[in-house]
């Protein structure tokens, strides 16, 4: 009996120690899968947790919430910067699974009541998908970062193939890159469950990835950041000069028409391989868009095809794509076609018609009209005080969109 005691004591503290243990077990499980849950501060030898869920929101087509830390892991401490824009630097990242991520760092600091906003949209954008378009991977909303985690495109944005060094990708590609970009931004049109206005297009904000297959960069950004604080590039707070329509200038109400102009501004870019404005350049051709059409108007497209160095076999093509840029930078929106309908031109697959009325007419007249918008060469605005002092007049025929807003698309 004396042996039988400490036999049963041991047996009562070993089952005691068991289920101590097995609690245990279970909180550290819970509070791991809570963290990776909610995003808050994980041990780096924690990450491939993290990248289990990330794989497998990008299975579930969701944007995933990624901590701080993490993305400082990724980004070698914000090491390699690939660029600066309106909203804040992008950094080349690497996860640990090996998948490459831009990691662009939005300026401003997170503020806590924002934050159900701020995720609302990030779930819109990181949920539209098309091989044009760029995929949000992600987010981070913390204190000091509130990031977006996007796919890494290896080529870098349009520009510099453009109007830097490296000019040299062929016609035919840069037609492909036109016609992809168009299918985005169609897509974003049209498409999409609320239609998304992207307001700002631009060479900058169309990505190639290692096969030179543009994805347009950054829809969604203008609802997601209060453009009027952040965007440096812009006067008033709309568009980039030189790309953005008459209308935004002038404070009419504007629509998604607002992009194809942009488009179509972005297309004479293409056809010139330089900046529409550019001050180096003689006289009469430093505002490209209005010289082509001076050229255009009596039948002088070879002079245009010239200029602008397109060899024999490209010239059908080139001149679809001028054809396309005139209709697209028509002065009033509704004249402008739809993405969709720029897609099909773009592509040959339906007749073009020959634009006919001149979108710089209010550039040209000899008799200044006092209501008609100045644009400013030197950098590239509209002005008018006419149109600014009536900032609620509609556009008819045109469905209305508030400044830099998604809205629920009204066609
Ligand atoms: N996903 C990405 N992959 C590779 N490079 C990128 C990516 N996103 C951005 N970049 C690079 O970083 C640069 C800066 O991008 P950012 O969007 O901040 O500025 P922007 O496009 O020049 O102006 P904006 O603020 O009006 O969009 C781009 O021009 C591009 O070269
Ligand atoms: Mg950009």
């Amino acid at each position: 009996m004396s042996e039988f005691y400490p036999a049963v004591a041991i047996a009562v503290v070993l089952n005691y120690a068991g289920v101590i243990l097995v609690g245990i077990v279970v909180r550290v499980v819970k509070e791991f899968d809570k963290r990776s849950q909610t995003g808050s501060p994980l041990n780096p030898d924690v990450q491939t947790l993290t990248m289990d869920k990330f794989l497998d929101d990008i299975e579930r087509e969701k944007p995933s919430r990624f901590t701080s830390q993490l993305l400082r892991i990724a980004t070698d401490n914000f090491t390699h910067l690939l660029g600066q824009g309106g909203f804040g630097a992008v950094y080349k990242g690497i996860f640990s699974n090996g998948t490459l991520v831009a990691v662009k760092v939005l300026n401003g600091s997170s503020d806590k009541r924002i934050e159900e906003q701020f995720m609302a949209e990030v779930s819109t954008i990181g949920r539209i998908h098309h091989f044009n378009l760029v995929r949000l991977h992600g987010f981070c909303f913390e204190k000091h970062l509130r990031a977006l985690v996007y796919e890494y495109m290896g080529n870098g944005s349009l520009d510099k193939f453009l109007f830097h060094s490296n000019k040299d990708l062929g016609f035919e590609k840069l037609h492909e890159i036109a016609v992809g970009t168009a299918r985005g931004i169609a897509y974003l049109h049209e498409e999409c469950q609320q239609r998304i206005v992207h307001y700002d297009i631009k060479p900058e904000n169309i990505l190639l990835d290692e096969n030179f297959f543009p994805k347009v960069a950054d829809f969604g950004l203008a609802k997601l950041c209060n453009r009027e604080n952040t965007h440096i590039t812009m006067t008033g707070g709309r568009g980039t000069p030189g790309y953005a329509a008459p209308e935004v200038w002038m404070r009419f109400p504007m629509t998604h028409k607002c992009d194809v102009y942009s488009f179509g501004m972005l297309l004479f870019e293409i056809i010139g391989r330089r900046r529409n404005l550019d001050i180096n350049i003689q006289d009469s051709q430093d505002w490209f868009p209005r010289w082509v059409w001076k050229k255009f108007e009596p039948g002088e497209l070879g002079e245009i095809m010239a200029v602008c160095g397109i060899e024999e076999k490209d010239k059908e093509r080139a001149e679809r794509i001028v054809k396309v840029a005139l209709w697209c930078v028509q002065y009033m929106p509704e004249a402008r076609p739809s993405m969709s309908f720029v897609v099909k031109m773009l592509e040959g697959a339906i007749e073009i018609s020959r634009p006919s009325t001149n979108p710089f007419q209010h550039l040209m007249s000899d008799t200044p009209n006092p209501t008609a918008p100045v644009y400013d060469t030197s950098n590239g605005t509209y002005s008018t005080s006419a149109y600014d002092s009536d900032p609620s007049q509609t556009v008819t025929g045109t469905p209305i969109m508030k400044n830099h807003e998604i809205e629920i698309a009204s066609t």
